[in-house]
C-alpha cells in the first residue's frame, strides 16, 4: 500500500472519528439541556376566554369584524418558526385546566381572559402556579373603557400586558416571545 493511500485512509478515519464525536455531543446537549437554543421549538399557546369565540360578530365597533380563526391563519404564516396553537373556552375551569396542561412545557402563553381578567382569583392563582411565562392581551384599550375594566386580577402574575392594538395585540405578544425568548419560571413577575 502506497504512502498516499495510507495517508488518505488515516484522514478518512480521523474525519469519521470527528463526525462521531459531533453526533454524540449534539445528542448529549439535546438530552441534558432541552432548554438550549438548538433544541428550542417555540411552542406558544394563544388562550382566549369568554365571548371571544364571537370575534367578528360581537360588538364590531370595539372588536372588529374579523374572526379569530381567520386572523390566526395570518399569524401562522407570519411566525413560521413558532409552533402556534389556539384554544378558546367560555368556562373558567376549562381555561384553568388548559393553563395547567401547557404551563410546564410550553415556551409561552398569550392570554386574553376576556371578562375573567377583571374577576378571576382562580385564574390569577393558576398563572402564578405554572412555569410558562404568560402575556396578557386585550383587543380593546381597556383603560379607555368602563372603570371595572381598568383592574386586572391577572396582570401582576403575567410578564406584561398589551392592550388596545386590535387583533394585533396578539401579534405584539408573539413578537415579544420571538425576540426575547423569555425563560420559564417567573421571569420579571411577582412569581419570581
Ligand atoms: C377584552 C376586554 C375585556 O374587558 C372584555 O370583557 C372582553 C375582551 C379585550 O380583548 O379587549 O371580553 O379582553
Amino acid at each position: 500500500m502506497g504512502p498516499v493511500i495510507l495517508l488518505s485512509k488515516k484522514i478518512n478515519f480521523l474525519f469519521a472519528k470527528i463526525k462521531a464525536k459531533v453526533v454524540i455531543l449534539t445528542f448529549t446537549v439535546l438530552v441534558i439541556y432541552p432548554d438550549n437554543p438548538i433544541a428550542e421549538t417555540m411552542k406558544i399557546l394563544i388562550l382566549n376566554g369568554p365571548n371571544l369565540n364571537l370575534l367578528g360578530r360581537r360588538e364590531k365597533s370595539i372588536y372588529g369584524s374579523r374572526s379569530f380563526e381567520d386572523y390566526f391563519e395570518e399569524l401562522e404564516k407570519d411566525f413560521p418558526d413558532m409552533e402556534l396553537s389556539h384554544f378558546q373556552s367560555n368556562t373558567e375551569g376549562i381555561l384553568i385546566d388548559k393553563l395547567h396542561e401547557v404551563g410546564f412545557s410550553y415556551k409561552g402563553i398569550v392570554l386574553n381572559a376576556g371578562a375573567y381578567t377583571h374577576t378571576s382569583v382562580a385564574m390569577s392563582d393558576a398563572i402564578k402556579a405554572i412555569d410558562t411565562p404568560v402575556v396578557e392581551v386585550h383587543i380593546s384599550n381597556v383603560y379607555a373603557r368602563e372603570a371595572f375594566r381598568h383592574k386586572s386580577m391577572l396582570a401582576a402574575y403575567c410578564t406584561g400586558s398589551i392592550s388596545g392594538f386590535g387583533l394585533d395585540s396578539y401579534r405584539l405578544a408573539l413578537e415579544y416571545f420571538m425576540r426575547f425568548k423569555p425563560k420559564q419560571i417567573g421571569f420579571g413577575t411577582q412569581k419570581a
